[in-house]
């Protein structure tokens, strides 16, 4: 993501204070549901304006700015959706990305109270029970948030020799789904908890591969994981976590692995031995710190410690593709031993 990576003046600083402004007209652009009401028409202000119960002052200014970043096209007869937005952006397209955009709408309201979940130290809604609405929501919007590099990570991972995948913490099944798309001979399995998988269920069945998939429902650090597998897949959960759990999850996966399986980590990973790179993965722990009562993000070294700890060997990082992956393209991998 495009983000400054030093401020060393006050330009800078001013430049990253008011790089706030485009989120938020797209923020806005969203809560007045404008990509949707627009369809496929041309539009004057006064008619939009009409149609959304919005000043013509202020949607005309709205709508200038979403056509100087190339989501609305001008034209003299007004603005109509350009084509990358009525593809992602409006409901009718197969595309388009609606749990996600849900979720990103609900971050920018609670990332405002960054400054109390520091002092209190405990993440938001800390005392409420998660609902059954918002997992069934975040697990679509996870989806609909790696549906692209799930393929493109898919394709670049080797598994041609492997039978079997248990994907931990697998959500809505989406890489679970790549691998089986990219090895006809793979069987996986998705572990997650319940509501997770009925999510899960309901993807796999519009796909043609749900027959070599199953499912295993349950919290993977308070139970027992069952099977045997070539490999565990264990994407975007590393970060939930605080290191002790990491390394207790480690240690059930190597007693999963079968000799000279695999376990392939996805996530965002620190680069340097001061913790500071890329900016990317500590502004990610924040999310951490809103979300979880434990998460962070962590080093190369970090995991490599953990995975020694727990028995695993062959550390490897393997580089995917720039622009490819989840975060910056970098997956680690650990083997267990063939003898055992
Ligand atoms: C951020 S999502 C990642 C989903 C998917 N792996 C991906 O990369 O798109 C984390 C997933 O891990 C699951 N998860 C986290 N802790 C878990 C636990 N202790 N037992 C079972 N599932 C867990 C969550 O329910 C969620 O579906």
């Amino acid at each position: 993501m495009n983000v400054p990576s030093s401020i060393k003046s006050f330009n800078r600083f001013r430049e990253a204070i008011y790089a706030f402004r485009l989120p938020r007209i797209l923020f806005s652009a969203l809560e007045l549901d404008l990509f949707n009401r627009m369809e496929a028409r041309n539009w004057a202000i006064p008619q939009l304006a009409k149609r959304l119960r919005a000043s013509q002052r202020g949607l005309g200014i709205l709508c200038r700015n979403l056509a100087s970043v190339g989501l609305l096209l001008k034209s003299r007869l007004g603005y109509q959706v350009a084509p990358f937005a009525k593809r992602y952006l409006q409901n009718t397209s197969q595309d388009f990305r609606g749990e996600y955009l849900t979720l990103m709408q609900r971050q920018w309201r609670e990332w405002s109270q960054l400054t109390e979940v520091i002092r209190a130290g405990r993440p938001l809604d800390s005392q409420e029970p998660e609902t059954s609405e918002y997992r069934r929501s975040f697990t679509w919007a996870m989806h609909h948030r790696s549906i692209q590099p799930s393929q493109d990570v898919a394709e670049q991972v080797a598994l041609k020799s492997a039978r079997s995948l248990l994907d931990l913490g697998g959500g809505a099944g989406t890489y679970a789904l790549a691998f089986l798309k990219r090895n006809p001979m793979l069987h996986a399995t998705i572990m997650d908890r319940p509501l997770a998988l009925d999510v899960a269920r309901a993807i796999a069945q519009q796909s043609s591969f749900w027959t070599r998939l199953t499912y295993q429902s349950g919290d993977f650090l308070k139970e027992s994981i069952a099977g045997n597998y070539d490999v565990v897949w264990y994407s975007n959960v590393l970060h939930i976590y605080s290191p002790a759990e990491n390394l207790k999850v480690f240690k059930k996966i190597k007693r999963l692995l079968r000799p000279g399986g695999r376990l392939l980590i996805q996530d965002t990973f620190l680069h340097d031995p001061k913790g500071l790179r890329p900016l990317e993965t500590n502004l990610f722990a924040v999310s951490m710190l809103l979300y979880t009562d434990r998460g962070n993000t962590y080093s190369f070294q970090d995991v490599r410690a953990w995975l020694q700890r727990a028995g695993l060997t062959h550390f490897r990082v393997i580089q995917l593709k720039k622009g490819t992956g989840d975060w910056d393209g970098q997956l680690i991998e650990g083997r267990i031993p063939r003898s055992g």
